[in-house]
């Protein structure tokens, strides 16, 4: 009886009524088709994509990827956290801005000493110059200018008053989440460490006039008002709910004097505008929406390898290029503007990068100039892994032992 049914189903038709039934048999069949997950696609892309880009690290570079991510806990200045920080101490948690400015003073007594690199590396001072810069040869006295070069950014960086506790390489203790203190601010804000080192290498000066381009949620934001060097900043984010979440950030860590207009403007516009505003700021930060490449293999929510959003991760590179444009524009001759991604991709980061400063000289007759960034391999070393294989800029590799980032980063100048 079921197969003489199966058969009548399936017998040839013929008019209309066969195309009809045909079209609904075919769109059932679509709809039960298992559908692909965005993490899945988003793995299959990085495999293809960075196993190119990355040759023989991209297995370790995936293993770090898929696994839990590390945090740090970024200390508010604002709150009473004496009780949290002795209690992060007691974890041994240790503060890694800390630890890199203690290093760096031990560099500049060699420096002050009138030791050479190849003084410090015959060990005729107590300092573990092997770790400053293992990838730099000193034999040649290129090498050699390059190393004291390397040594001479390290020790003149300026720290800022960052407190940004982290567990130690291979440590994967958890942070408590942040607490009330008596006046009803947050001890502290989890993120991924990495995130710190592009508004570290906005190297902000006292009174300086800061925008934030792409602030939303806030990580960067928070860190930035937590140095209190600004004189005025602007957080900018195109999307009102992430800006709902900036704003409830800053209200939940920052006293309210220091969101009074005069210090602190919340906006909510398309940051490819911003060029129509006179080129003001001493320092912007353009941290710009990209593939969030952990994000992308671990979560199926809001997920850029969504099919829906395939037109839209595509035009990534070139919404970044745009807002990378718009920043530099609205820097001042001689400001500098910080680029970020947390992406792998050379697309999203060397190229938009070497493709603005290509733009900003023949469209708008202004001069850019790529800063090196390489000595923060160095201040870092301890905390993070970096890649020496970018042509402009750093990158944060995860990794099983210090899993942070990714975090590619880059530092341009305006000349004019
Ligand atoms: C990587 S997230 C920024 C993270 C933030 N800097 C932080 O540290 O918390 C990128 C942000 O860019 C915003 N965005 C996307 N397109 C934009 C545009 N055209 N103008 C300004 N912001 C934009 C997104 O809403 C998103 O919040």
């Amino acid at each position: 009886m079921a197969l003489a049914l199966l058969l009548w189903l399936r017998r040839p038709r013929v008019g209309p009524l066969r195309t009809f039934r045909r079209f609904l048999y075919k769109k059932k069949w679509a709809t039960t088709l298992p559908r692909i997950p965005c993490t899945k696609l988003a793995l299959r892309n990085f495999d293809m994509n960075y196993s190119l880009q990355f040759g023989d690290r991209w297995p370790s570079i995936r293993i770090g990827l898929l696994s839990e991510q590390k945090y740090c806990a970024l200390i508010n200045n604002f709150a009473q956290t004496e009780k949290v920080i002795q209690e992060l101490e007691l974890l041994n948690a240790k503060d890694f801005i800390y630890e890199s400015r203690q290093r760096s003073l031990a560099l500049e007594l060699v420096i002050a000493a009138g030791s050479s690199p190849k003084d410090e590396r015959s060990g005729c001072l107590d300092v573990q110059d092997e770790e400053l810069r293992p990838d730099v040869p000193i034999d040649g006295d290129g090498a050699r200018a390059e190393h004291t070069q390397t040594v001479l950014l390290q020790s003149s960086f300026n720290y800022p008053r960052i407190k940004c506790y982290t567990f130690s390489k291979g440590d994967i203790s958890r942070f408590s989440p942040a607490r009330l203190d008596s006046m009803g601010r947050l001890s502290h804000y989890l993120m991924d460490a990495a995130s710190l080192l592009p508004v570290l290498a906005l190297d902000v000066q006292p009174g300086d006039e800061v925008l934030d381009l792409c602030a939303a949620p806030g990580g960067k934001t928070l860190a930035l008002l937590q140095m209190e060097r600004c004189r005025h900043l602007t957080a900018n984010d195109l999307s009102t709910s992430r800006t709902g979440r900036l704003h409830r950030v800053i209200q939940s860590y920052v006293p309210r004097e220091l969101c009074a207009p005069g210090s602190l403007r919340i906006t909510c516009c398309d940051g490819r505008d911003w060029a129509e505003e006179e080129s003001t700021y001493d320092k912007v930060l353009v941290d710009v929406p990209c593939t969030t490449d952990r994000h992308s293999l671990l979560e199926e929510e809001n997920n850029i390898f969504h099919k829906m959003r395939t037109k839209e991760r595509q035009s990534l590179p070139m919404l970044q290029l745009e807002l990378l444009i718009a920043g530099l524009l609205a820097a001042k001759p001689t400001g500098d503007v910080v680029y970020s991604t947390c992406s792998l991709s050379q697309l999203q980061n060397e190229y938009v990068v070497e493709r603005a400063v290509e733009v900003l000289a023949v469209e708008y007759g202004v001069n850019v100039r790529i800063e090196d960034l390489s000595f923060f391999r160095g201040l870092f070393q301890d905390t993070f892994y970096f890649f020496d294989g970018c042509r402009v800029g750093e990158l944060v590799l995860p990794h099983l032992t210090a899993n942070f980032g990714p975090m590619y980063f880059c530092k341009l100048r305006r000349i004019t």
